[in-house]
């Protein structure tokens, strides 16, 4: 991603916006976060990506994702369309399939189990 591309699309947060706040706030925790122009407290697509975009910052590596703004896009489409989340987008953009714990990439509803 560019700079200027958006990571999170409902509040229109680039990854230049979020790299000053991680740089000037040193949040704690990634959920911090939102305190930056309310990313993340949207639809929720963005949060695995600011949290691994958190932990960058923690390790004292520049944020970045490894992925392009029309990817990430379409993959936020479909998360919509689906409930889903693209497994395969989360393990691209961090460049790493280890950083992404496996309950961060499903974001499906668990089964009512009301009743018995
Ligand atoms: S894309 Fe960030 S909350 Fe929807």
């Amino acid at each position: 991603m560019d700079p200027d591309d958006e990571v999170c699309l409902c509040f229109r947060v680039s990854l230049r916006k979020i790299r000053t706040f991680l740089a000037v706030q040193n949040p704690p925790v990634a959920s911090l976060i939102s305190e930056c122009l309310s990313a993340g407290t949207g639809c929720m697509w963005c949060v695995p990506f600011l949290k691994h975009l958190h932990a960058q910052h923690m390790r004292g590596e520049m944020p970045d994702l490894k992925v392009s703004p029309e990817q990430y896009a379409q993959s936020r489409l479909k998360y919509h369309q689906t409930d889903e989340r693209d497994a395969e987008m989360l393990r691209k953009a961090s460049g790493s399939e280890a950083e992404m714990p496996p309950e961060s990439l499903s974001t499906k509803k668990p089964p009512d189990r009301a009743g018995g």
